[in-house]
């Protein structure tokens, strides 16, 4: 009867939520107060009102000066903590989270810093909620290829508690070729790989991401679509695209949720799953995320349960792990 209740209650994993797109607000104002940080808003109300975005570069710009708050560990682990909090308040038991290293590590906060900080808030929320999750660093595609390697040489003492690199910021004019041997460098290391493709980014750069990437899930995967060819591939090869309701229509992506192609894409049989990419950014958490969708897109109680169970068969978990949540 409640498609929201069944929703929250049911058992459902993560796959696409950047950590620092987890800052509330609210947050921002108690790190830059305890850290000494001059804000340019005045309050929660005037930073609130500034999320109004007409594309992905709008929200970049934004959502790096709200980074810069982010100092010490106890910031990343609290941040951390908070967003994990919210996600198991929305029945998420598992959570695959990004961070971008470079916007911390650009303004001098060290690489441990970030990485410890994170993985105490992910050790506190399997202590307290019982849920588990993994860490993925993300290169910034609008920065070179030395960049990228020097963050990946950053990485190395951390490497047993990094399970896949990742592909974001600014997608247009930073396509995957760009990036294809630090992938290849990681991949040499025993890591997965992920990488924002066809957000804003054409079927090409999903093509690329595939072919010189050797990726294992594609992050947003939209414009896909536009691709039959890509799409009888993505099928075949049961790749996970992670999609983000709220941050498609907040980013003019999908401007309106009639259209949003989610249901069209579990209709051709690719394995979609829903995520809430930078929810303090984008209106919601995951709950919010599915629920966005039951009006516009008449999202149904068996939609539901095929997105939840994408959720887990397209994580990283081990079988066994992915076995018992299903
Ligand atoms: N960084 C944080 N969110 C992102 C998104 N949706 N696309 C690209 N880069 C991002
Ligand atoms: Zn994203």
């Amino acid at each position: 009867a409640d498609l929201a209740g069944f929703i929250r209650g049911l058992p459902k994993a993560e796959l696409h939520l950047h950590i620092e797109g987890s800052l509330e607000p609210e947050q921002m104002f108690e790190f830059a107060r305890r850290n000494r940080v001059d804000l340019s808003y005045k309050s929660v109300e005037e930073i609130r009102a500034a999320y109004e975005f007409s594309r992905l570069q709008d929200f970049l710009d934004i959502y790096y000066a709200g980074a810069q708050v982010l100092l010490t560990e106890a910031d990343f682990r609290d941040l951390a903590l908070a967003y994990f909090r919210r996600a198991h308040a929305d029945g998420v038991v598992h959570a695959e989270i990004f961070f971008d290293p470079q916007t911390h590590t650009d303004r001098g906060v060290p690489f441990a810093t970030v990485a410890d900080g994170l993985l105490a808030g992910m050790a506190a929320a399997e202590r307290d909620f019982g849920m588990t999750s993994k860490l993925i660093l993300c290169f910034l595609r609008h920065l070179d290829e030395d960049a990228a390697f020097a963050t990946l040489k950053d990485a190395e003492p951390y490497l047993d508690r990094i399970e896949a690199v990742g592909l974001d910021s600014s997608e247009v004019g930073h396509p995957p070729s760009k990036f294809a041997r630090v992938f290849a460098a990681a991949a040499a290391q025993g890591l997965k790989r992920v990488a924002h493709a066809g957000e804003e980014g054409p079927p090409a750069y999903v093509h690329e991401a595939l072919d010189l990437l050797q990726v294992d899930r594609i992050d947003h995967g939209n414009r896909a679509l536009e691709d039959p060819a890509l799409v009888e591939r993505l099928v075949a090869s049961n790749m996970t695209l992670t999609v983000c309701p709220l941050s498609n229509h907040k980013l003019c992506v999908t401007p309106d949720l009639r259209a949003h192609p989610l249901k069209r894409m579990l209709a051709l049989g690719l394995r979609a799953t829903v995520n809430s990419d930078d929810p303090a950014y984008f209106g919601g958490y995951v709950g919010a995320n599915y629920t966005a969708l039951i009006e516009p897109i008449g999202l149904t109680r068996d939609d539901v349960l095929t997105l939840a169970r994408n959720s887990f068969t397209g994580s990283f978990l081990p079988q066994d792990a992915i076995d018992k949540h299903l």
